[in-house]
């Protein structure tokens, strides 16, 4: 699964200038083609026969539950190992060592929204995975914000 990711948002690197007007666009399509290859190839919920319903609903969602697994799966792609940023076809800044995340509202703000050539990312995710992956981001790669966002203030930020 993770061969998948790495491979989907390298390419995505390179079809995804930040100039590109159609940046959100792509973004939402290779996410949505993330989710369902992952949904294809997850054990669990392959065994389940997709009915039209559950799976308009995994198109949607993307699967990781965990900050780790959200961060390493979903932000990794652009903001690289180690939350270091890159600097290349586009700007993806750095999240190591990163002051701006002290506050929860800001990261929480970009994630749901998105900024510039970050894509809004809110309906991928429900509020615990959101709140899961800007706690990891602020308590790591040198960020030591302990306080805890929590899904009721990702929820009242939508
Ligand atoms: C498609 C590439 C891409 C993905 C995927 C992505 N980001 Fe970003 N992110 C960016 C870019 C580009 C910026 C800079 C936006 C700007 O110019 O204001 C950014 C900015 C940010 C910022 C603000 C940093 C600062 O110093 O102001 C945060 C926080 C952030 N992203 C968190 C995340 C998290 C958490 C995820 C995963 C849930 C994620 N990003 C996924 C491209 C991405």
């Amino acid at each position: 699964m993770s061969s998948f990711f790495d491979d989907h948002f390298a390419i995505q690197r390179h079809v995804m200038p930040i100039v590109d007007p159609n940046a959100r666009q792509v973004m939402k399509v290779c996410l949505t083609a993330a989710a369902m290859a992952c949904l294809a190839i997850s054990p669990a919920m392959g065994a389940a026969a997709p009915s039209t319903q559950s799976r308009a609903e995994a198109v949607k969602k993307v699967p990781m539950q965990d900050g780790k697994s959200i961060y390493e799966n979903v932000c990794q792609g652009c903001h690289m190992a180690g939350g270091k940023g890159a600097v290349g076809a586009g700007m993806y800044p750095a999240l190591a060592n990163n002051p701006k995340l002290e506050v929860a509202g800001y990261p929480a703000a970009i994630v749901i929204n998105g900024q510039k050539a970050m894509p809004p990312l809110g309906e991928y995710f429900d509020d615990r995975q959101i709140a899961e992956v800007l706690n990891y981001i602020r308590t790591h790669f040198g960020n030591r914000y302990t306080d805890k966002i929590t899904a009721a203030e990702v929820k009242a930020m939508r």
